[in-house]
Parts: C-alpha cells; sequence; structure tokens
C-alpha cells in the first residue's frame, strides 16, 4: 500500500491562500537520490512566484514548493555510497521542501555543520549555492574589491554580506529601512545606503566604484549599476523584482570594460548543482563550523501556516530567512 504523507501544494495560481494542506505518496528514490525525512524547509522568494505561477518547476521536479530542506537521510537510490541511513543533511531540493518527505540528489547534501540546528541548517543551501556562483564562481569577487549587493537584509543579501566579508571583500549594501540598513552593517558591511532616502550610484561613486555588484531588483537599478561600477566591474543579475526590461545605454559597457552576466540556479544540471555543493563543502563549511559567519533567523512557522509564512515574506517586513517546521 502506498505510503502518504501531509505536503503542502499549490492549489491553483494566486496569492499565499492557495497553499493548501494536502496528503501525497511518499517520494520513492531515484537512482544517486536519497529520501529525507523533512525537519524543517526554507522559505524562498523563487517559492512565492512558484505560487503566483510566475517560475514553474523544471521537467522532472515536484510540483510542490520547497527548494531546500535540513532532515533525516531515511532512503537510499541505487549507487548512493556517499550518505548513510540516519545521517543529518541539509539539502538543495529540486522542488518539494514543503512536506515531510522528500527526494533529492544525495550530492546536493552537505552535512549540518558541527554545532549548527536543524532549524538554522535548513536555511543554508538555497542561498548559499546561488550566492557561492554568482558572486564568486561567475563574479570572480576577490579580496580587496568593493562588493555592492542590492536587498542587503534578504535571505540572498544577508548571506551575500557575510560570505563577501568573510572572504576579505569591501561590502556595501542597500536596504529599505533604517533597521535593514542596521542589520546589514551588523553582518560586516562597511556600509549600508537606505535606497528610500540615499542614492546608491553616488554613494558607490564616492567610493570609486563597485568592483561587483549582486543585483535581484532590476528595472531602474540596471542603468544605475551601470553608472556605479567601477572599472572592469562586473554586474552579476540574480532576479527582477522591478521587471527585466529597461533603456540601457551600452556604451558605457564598452568605455568601462563591464561585464553583465546572470544565472538562475534551478534549471542547472545535477552535475552543475553537485560542482556548487562540493566547492562550498571545501571554502564555506569550514566558515559555518568555526561560527564565523551563519544564517539569519527571521521567523518560523508551522508547515500548515504555509500561506502566513508567504504573507510574511512578500510584506517584506524581515531580515534574513523564514522556515516552516516540518518535523522538527
Ligand atoms: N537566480 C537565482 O538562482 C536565485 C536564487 C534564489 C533567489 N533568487 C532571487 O533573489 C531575490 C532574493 O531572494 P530571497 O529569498 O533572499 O528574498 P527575500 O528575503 O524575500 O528578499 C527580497 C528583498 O528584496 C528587497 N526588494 C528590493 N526591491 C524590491 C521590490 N521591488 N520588490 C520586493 N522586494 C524588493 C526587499 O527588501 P527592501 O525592504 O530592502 O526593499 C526584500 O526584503 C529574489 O528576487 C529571488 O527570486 C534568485
Amino acid at each position: 500500500m502506498t505510503q502518504m504523507m501531509r505536503a503542502v501544494e499549490i492549489s491553483q495560481p494566486g496569492g499565499p491562500e492557495v497553499l493548501t494542506l494536502v496528503e501525497r505518496p511518499m517520494p520513492e528514490p531515484d537512482q544517486g537520490q536519497v529520501v529525507l525525512k523533512v525537519a524543517y524547509a526554507g522559505v524562498n522568494r523563487p517559492d512565492a512566484l512558484q505560487r503566483a505561477g510566475a517560475y514553474d518547476p523544471p521537467p522532472g521536479a515536484s510540483d510542490l514548493p520547497g527548494l531546500e530542506a535540513s532532515g533525516e537521510v531515511v532512503a537510499l537510490g541505487a549507487g548512493v555510497t556517499s550518505l548513510a541511513i540516519g545521517d543529518q543533511v541539509c539539502a538543495l531540493l529540486p522542488g518539494g521542501g514543503y512536506a515531510e518527505y522528500v527526494a533529492t540528489p544525495a550530492a546536493h547534501c552537505l552535512p549540518v555543520p558541527k554545532g549548527m540546528g536543524m532549524k538554522e541548517a535548513a536555511c543554508l543551501p538555497e542561498t548559499f549555492f546561488t550566492v557561492w556562483s554568482n558572486v564568486f564562481t561567475r563574479g570572480g569577487l576577490k579580496a580587496g574589491e568593493r562588493f555592492l549587493v542590492h536587498g542587503g537584509s534578504s535571505g540572498i543579501g544577508t548571506t551575500a554580506i557575510q560570505l563577501a566579508n568573510a572572504l576579505g571583500a569591501r561590502v556595501f549594501a542597500t536596504a529599505g529601512s533604517e533597521a535593514k540598513c542596521k542589520a546589514c552593517t551588523d553582518l560586516g558591511a562597511e556600509r549600508a545606503i537606505n535606497y528610500r532616502e540615499e542614492d546608491f550610484v553616488k554613494a558607490m561613486k564616492a567610493e570609486g566604484g563597485a568592483d561587483l555588484i549582486l543585483d535581484m531588483v532590476g528595472g531602474d537599478y540596471i542603468p544605475r549599476n551601470v553608472k556605479a561600477l567601477a572599472n572592469d566591474g562586473r554586474l552579476v543579475q540574480i532576479a527582477f523584482l522591478q521587471g527585466p526590461v529597461v533603456e540601457l545605454n551600452f556604451a558605457m559597457m564598452m568605455v568601462k570594460r563591464l561585464t553583465l552576466t546572470g544565472s538562475t540556479l534551478r534549471p542547472q544540471s545535477d552535475l552543475a548543482k553537485a560542482q556548487i555543493a562540493q566547492n562550498l563543502r571545501e571554502a564555506v563549511w569550514p566558515l559555518l563550523e568555526a561560527g564565523r559567519i551563519g544564517p539569519v533567523m527571521d521567523s518560523s512557522f508551522d508547515l500548515a501556516d504555509a500561506a502566513q509564512a508567504h504573507a510574511r515574506m512578500e510584506a517584506s517586513d524581515h531580515i534574513g530567512k523564514i522556515v516552516l517546521n516540518v518535523g522538527g
């Protein structure tokens, strides 16, 4: 008989209220996968986009939302030798984190950092995979460079500030309130710019321009980012909260020798994600285990209250990460 589990599904595209608690069959592990008994599931802005019908799961992925979780390995697929039943891990997921059990490639699991709880560990994968691959691999941030991250108090922003600071960059951030700006400087930003009161282009030009900008806002930030970049600067785009269509004078790209790039994590190959996991294990997990960096926790909701978690995220009052308590 098929074993059932509790899960939250998107009953139809719409607002937070379409998130519905249901019973679903428990997943089976495919070759190279493990099944986790989920303790906590991280909530990310892309989940809200998926719920609204603007970010479909890639082919073969669960239709349930949820891109990261912590939990215990309870089943191994064929060929899995790197993990054992009972291991406690946090994992990047192809989807399906808002559920009591989820399947994911073993190579996308990382150990729960020593000294860290399951709640905090659930908040690591989505932002650390995204920040590592965009800021360091794609953007090539180096020690001593000036790094600007927009949305500094977001899940992504709080991760980017800490990692860039720990690896020796000079960090600048934008955020929409004094409390959010304080959170950014507490995390290691040299300067936080309240964009409602101050022009980030002027602020960065006064510093000599940004060597790298990580942007999730888009819209009129795109031409302003180009102005704020220093010679040989790089702009890495990871979202377009204000829209992707703008008028841009590309002459600046040539004159300042700029690189304009970006990426999304979810559609990348399993192999590419496994490589990012390996990089994180080597370069970042020691920093987490030494307590030099860690997730910034905003709030926790029960799985059944996923709609409230999404409403909190979309109100944009949060600082750091929101999680769902599934079986923690
Ligand atoms: N490319 C990828 O692979 C990838 C992966 C993960 C996430 N992302 C993207 O990265 C962004 C951050 O994700 P997250 O989970 O960290 O989100 P989050 O915690 O909800 O943060 C988003 C923040 O952006 C700021 N913001 C600035 N302009 C905004 C606007 N026009 N509308 C809404 N918010 C605005 C808000 O803070 P202020 O009050 O300071 O404005 C808000 O707190 C999202 O856009 C997400 O889709 C991309």
